[in-house]
C-alpha cells in the first residue's frame, strides 16, 4: 500500500470537510518557521480572527507577551520538531486582546526524507472547563475549612482498616489529640478498654458497611484517659465505582445532655414520690376526720354513762377502758393528720438547748442501757418555732426507731445547729439530727418509710406512723424531713425547722379547770350535720345544765338565731352545703355580737391557726370537760 491509496482524492477531500466542520478546535498548519499556511473556520470562533486577519502572520501572535518574550513560540516549535509533538496548557490571547485558557497541540509534519516540512496546531478554549475545575477546587477547599473549624463535633475519616486520615478541631477539643498525633492511629483507641476488649471497634466499621450506617450512644475516652458520653455515627465512604475508600466519623459530646437528662429523671422520681405522699395524705386525712367523729361520739357517751354509774364498779371499769381505747385511737388519729399536714399546730418559739435536754432525757427513760445517747448543741443554734409536743413525738418517733434497728446496742447522736439556707423549707432553719448506728434502710424502701402504715416490724410490733408524723410535723412546720441511711452503717433523719421569728415564751399556764355540776345556764345552739355527735353534744351540754338546739346548716342557725333567743353557738368547722363552720362564726360575731361562738374540729383546714386566733376551738375528739369548759367561757362572753 503507498500514500496514493492511503489518501486517496475522496479521502482528502473528505479530511478537509471534517476539519472545517470542526469549529470548537482552532486547526490550522504552520510552516517549519511557523507562519499560519491553512487554517479552519474554528479559529474564528476561538480566536476571534478572520481569514483575512491571519493569512501568512506568525502563530507567535496568539501568544502573550511574556509567553513570547520567553521563547515559549519558538520553544514549541523546536520541541515539536525533534520529538514530533508539543503539548502544553497555558492562557492565549483572541484577537480583540482577551485572553482564554488554550490547551495546545502542536504535531510535526515530515516530508519523505524526515525533513519537517511544517506543522498543525490544534488549539481548544479550556477557559470553561478551567473556571469549573477552580470552581470545584475552591468548593473542596471551603468544604475542607468548614470541617476543619467545626468545633462542637469531632469530624474525621478513617481508611478502611480503620487508621485516622484526618482531624478537625472539633475532634481536637473533644478527644483531646492534635492532628499530628492522632493521624495513622487506630480509631480502636477512642473506646474503653471493655468496648476493646469486646471487640466494639472492629464491629462498628463491620456494621457500618453492612447496613449503610453505624450509630451509637457510649463512653468513649479523651487522651487524658477520661471518659465522655458520646453520640457517634460511622459512614462507609466509597468512591464512584462503589470501591470502599474509607469511612466518615462524626462524634459528639453529650455528657451534659444525658446529665441533664438524668436529672430530669430524678426530678420526675421526686415529683412521682411528692404526688404519692400527696394522694394518701389526702386519703388519711380524710380516714381520721371521720375517725374522729366516730371517736368523739364514744367518748362522750363513755363520760356521760360514767356518771350515771353511779357507784357500779364494774360498770365503771367497762368504761374507764372503753375511755383508754378512745385514748389511743386518738392518737392514731393524730398521727395520721400530722401525715398529712392537718392538724391544728400551736407554735411556739422554742428554745432547743432546754428542748433537746428534756427529749434526751425522755429518750434515756424509753431506750434500753445498751444503748448510749449523745447530745451536741451548738452554743449558738437559734430558737425554733414549731408545735413543742409534736416535735417531743417526732424526735421520739425517730429516737424509738433508732432504738429497734440497734437490737444488740449502739449509739444515738442528737445534734442540734444552725443550717445552711435551703430549697425545700420557707424560712431560714435549724438542723437537728437523729444519728444511730443501727442495721440502715434498704434502698428499695428507703422511698416508702414514711408512707403511713408502712412497716418492716410485724404485726403488732410496729403500725408504721412513727416517721409519717415527724415528716408531716417537719412539713406543716414549714421545714422539712431528710433521711440518710447505709446497710450496716446507720440511719441518721434530719429534721429542718424554721427558726423562731419572737423570742421563747413562757409554757402558758393550765387554765382552771370548769365545773362540771349541772348548774350551768343558758341555751346554745349547735350546728353539726353528723346526728350523732349532734346527739352526743346535744347530752353533754343538758347534762352541764345548758339547754341545746341543734340545726344542720349553717343557714338554719342564722333563721334560729334572727327568731329565738341563744347564748352561744358551738358549730362544727366541717359542714354541709354552702357556708361552713368559720364563715357562720363571722356572720354571727357581726350580726349578733350578744352571741357567744365556740368551734369544733377535727382537723385543721388551711386557715385553722388564723381561726384559733379569732374563735375559741375545740378538737375532736372531745370531752365533756373541753366542750363544756369553752361553752361556758362563750356564755360568759369571755373569749
Ligand atoms: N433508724 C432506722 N433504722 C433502720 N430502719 C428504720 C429506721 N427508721 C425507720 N426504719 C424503717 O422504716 C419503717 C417505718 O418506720 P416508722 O417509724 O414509720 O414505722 P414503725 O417504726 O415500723 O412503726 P411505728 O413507729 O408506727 O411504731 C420501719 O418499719 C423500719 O423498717
Ligand atoms: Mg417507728
Amino acid at each position: 500500500m503507498n500514500d496514493q491509496t492511503l489518501f486517496p482524492a475522496q479521502t482528502e477531500q473528505s479530511f478537509r470537510r471534517l476539519v472545517e466542520a470542526v469549529t470548537d478546535y482552532a486547526i490550522y498548519m504552520l510552516d517549519p518557521e511557523g507562519r499560519i499556511l491553512t487554517w479552519n473556520p474554528g479559529i474564528e470562533r476561538v480566536k476571534g480572527y478572520s481569514s483575512d486577519d491571519i493569512r501568512g502572520q506568525h502563530f507567535s501572535m496568539f501568544f502573550t507577551p511574556e509567553d513570547r518574550a520567553a521563547g515559549l513560540p519558538a520553544h514549541a516549535l523546536a520541541t515539536a520538531a525533534r520529538v514530533g509533538r508539543f503539548e502544553s496548557e497555558g492562557w492565549r490571547l483572541r484577537k480583540d486582546g482577551t485572553r482564554f485558557w488554550a490547551l495546545a497541540v502542536v504535531d510535526t509534519i515530515y516530508g519523505e526524507r524526515g525533513e519537517v516540512v511544517g506543522f498543525v496546531k490544534i488549539t481548544r478554549d479550556m477557559s470553561e472547563r478551567r473556571a469549573t475545575l477552580e470552581a470545584l477546587n475552591e468548593s473542596e477547599r471551603r468544604f475542607r475549612l468548614l470541617v476543619e473549624s467545626v468545633v462542637d463535633y469531632a469530624i474525621f475519616m478513617l481508611d478502611p482498616q480503620g487508621y485516622v486520615t484526618n482531624w478537625n478541631s472539633g475532634a481536637e477539643r473533644i478527644k483531646g489529640y492534635r492532628a499530628d498525633e492522632i493521624i495513622g492511629q487506630h480509631f480502636s483507641r477512642f473506646y474503653t478498654e471493655e468496648d476493646r476488649r469486646d471487640g466494639l471497634p472492629a464491629r462498628a466499621l463491620q456494621k457500618a458497611l453492612d447496613q449503610g450506617k453505624f450509630e451509637s450512644e457510649a463512653w468513649r475516652v479523651r487522651k487524658d484517659g477520661t471518659r465522655f458520653w458520646a453520640s457517634v455515627v460511622i459512614d462507609p465512604i466509597r468512591d464512584e465505582t462503589g470501591t470502599l475508600i474509607g469511612f466518615a466519623k462524626i462524634t459528639r459530646d453529650i455528657s451534659e445532655r444525658r446529665e441533664a437528662q438524668m436529672r430530669l429523671e430524678q426530678t420526675r422520681e421526686q415529683l412521682f414520690q411528692a404526688q404519692k405522699m400527696e394522694a394518701i395524705g389526702q386519703l388519711t386525712g380524710g380516714i381520721a376526720h371521720d375517725f374522729n367523729n366516730l371517736l368523739t361520739v364514744i367518748l362522750g357517751g363513755a363520760d356521760m354513762a360514767e356518771r350515771m354509774a353511779g357507784d357500779n364498779e364494774r360498770l365503771r371499769r367497762i368504761l374507764g377502758n372503753m375511755r383508754h381505747a378512745v385514748k389511743r385511737g386518738e392518737t392514731l388519729t393524730k398521727q395520721l393528720l400530722a401525715f398529712s399536714r392537718r392538724q391544728t399546730l400551736k407554735p411556739q418559739a422554742l428554745d432547743l438547748h432546754e428542748q433537746i435536754r428534756i427529749i434526751a432525757d425522755m429518750l434515756g427513760r424509753s431506750l434500753r442501757g445498751d444503748i448510749e445517747i449523745v447530745t451536741e448543741v451548738a452554743p449558738d443554734v437559734a430558737p425554733i418555732e414549731v408545735d413543742p409536743s409534736e416535735l417531743e413525738l417526732a424526735l421520739l418517733n425517730v429516737g424509738l426507731n433508732a432504738r429497734d434497728a440497734m437490737p444488740h446496742g449502739g449509739k444515738l447522736r442528737i445534734t442540734a445547729r444552725n443550717a445552711e439556707p435551703r430549697e425545700d423549707t420557707e424560712a431560714d432553719c435549724v438542723a437537728i439530727a437523729l444519728a444511730d448506728t443501727g442495721i440502715g434502710i434498704p434502698d428499695e424502701v428507703k422511698h416508702r418509710v414514711i408512707e403511713p402504715f408502712f412497716t418492716t416490724k410485724g404485726v403488732g410490733k410496729g403500725t408504721g406512723l412513727g416517721l409519717s408524723q415527724a415528716y408531716g410535723f417537719a412539713t406543716q412546720s414549714g421545714g422539712s424531713m431528710k433521711i440518710d441511711s447505709r446497710i450496716g452503717e446507720g440511719t441518721t433523719v434530719t429534721f429542718y425547722l424554721p427558726i423562731a421569728q419572737s423570742l421563747p415564751r413562757q409554757a402558758p399556764r393550765s387554765e382552771p379547770a370548769v365545773a362540771i355540776d349541772g348548774k350551768h345556764q343558758g341555751t346554745i345552739l349547735v350546728v353539726e350535720d353528723d346526728p350523732g355527735i349532734a346527739e352526743l353534744a346535744v347530752g353533754l351540754l343538758e347534762d352541764a345544765g345548758y339547754e341545746a338546739r341543734v340545726v344542720t346548716t349553717a343557714q338554719a342557725a342564722i333563721d334560729e338565731l334572727e327568731h329565738t333567743k341563744v347564748d352561744a353557738v358551738f358549730s362544727d368547722i366541717m359542714l354541709q352545703g354552702g357556708m361552713n363552720g368559720a364563715e357562720l362564726a363571722h356572720v354571727v360575731r357581726a350580726k349578733f355580737p350578744d352571741v357567744g361562738i365556740v368551734l369544733a374540729t377535727g382537723f385543721a383546714e388551711a386557715a385553722t391557726s388564723q381561726l384559733a386566733r379569732e374563735f375559741p376551738l375545740v378538737s375532736k375528739p372531745y370531752d365533756q370537760t373541753s366542750l363544756v369548759g369553752a361553752v361556758a367561757k362563750a356564755v360568759r362572753r369571755e373569749s
